[in-house]
């Protein structure tokens, strides 16, 4: 399922909306937008793009601290938040596994019983100078024309997992339909996780593959009819992202 999520910093018109690819529900359309909801509504810090009071609030008490510019740098909280993970690389493969013939053979499977189909393995990036987030960001050389391997499509799907908690960026976009779905989980660095899952219940990768059902259950019926061998090779594949 593809979200239509708002971009709040391009608030020229309310209506700017571009498709959700941040969130557990893909509620998010961009990182700003994202991070902003973070810093408010797991920090504490009310900010340009989520500068309301909270409804609990006690009116005898302080105001919540509000995101302002710093004298020195005159960036925010949220731009400084943003500009960090704008430079973080995303987590290298192991290489010594990655070029093991049980890996390369793992990951051929991986795209022949369906996995690829959701954790999709490729994307190039949009040039350097695109402008994108409602014309508010432009790409810069360092992130354009960039291959990359995130392993999902970011998009929303029930998989039999569900947690019957529908989210939204602000409630005026409250989809009942997400109730049910989550994003699909980026495998790239899987081998750091622990705890896989969005409830973080399924304590290592075949467990994790198991409890799929729902939209991918063909797919993890497929994996079922891997010989033992041939599953051992789809692990070692998962275990060099
Ligand atoms: C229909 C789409 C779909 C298909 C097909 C699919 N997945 Fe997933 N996968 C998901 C979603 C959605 C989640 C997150 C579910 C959740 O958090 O409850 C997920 C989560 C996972 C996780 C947990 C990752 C983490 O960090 O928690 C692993 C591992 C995984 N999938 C591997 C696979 C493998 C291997 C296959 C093929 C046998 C596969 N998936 C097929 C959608 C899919």
């Amino acid at each position: 399922m593809v979200v239509k999520a708002p971009v709040f910093e391009a608030n020229k018109s309310s209506t700017a909306v571009q498709v959700g690819r941040f969130g557990w529900k893909s509620q998010h359309s961009s990182l700003m937008s994202s991070c902003a909801d973070s810093l408010r509504n797991e920090l504490g810090m009310r900010n340009r793009l989520y500068p309301d009071e909270y409804p609990t609030h006690v009116a005898s008490d302080s105001p919540t601290p509000f995101d302002t510019p710093d004298a020195k740098t005159h960036k925010t909280e949220l731009e400084r938040l943003i500009d960090e993970i704008r430079h973080t690389s995303p987590p290298a493969r192991d290489a010594s596994l990655a070029a093991s013939l049980d890996a390369q053979a793992g990951k051929r499977l991986f795209t022949q019983i369906g996995c690829a189909v959701c954790h999709v393995s490729t994307y190039k990036t949009v040039p350097p100078g695109t402008r994108i987030n409602g014309g508010t960001y432009k790409v810069p050389k360092f992130l354009g024309n960039a291959i990359i391997h995130p392993y999902s499509d970011f998009l929303l799907h029930d998989v039999g997992t569900g947690d019957g908690i529908p989210q939204a960026a602000k409630p005026e976009y409250l989809d009942q339909s997400t109730a049910n779905k989550f994003h699909t989980a980026p495998l790239w660095g899987l081998r750091f996780r622990q705890g896989l899952m969005h409830d973080g219940d399924s304590p290592g990768t075949e467990a994790a593959v198991k409890r799929h059902g729902g939209e991918a259950t063909t797919v993890r019926r497929q994996y079922e009819q891997l010989t033992p061998t041939e599953k051992q090779q789809l692990q070692q594949f998962l275990s060099s992202l």
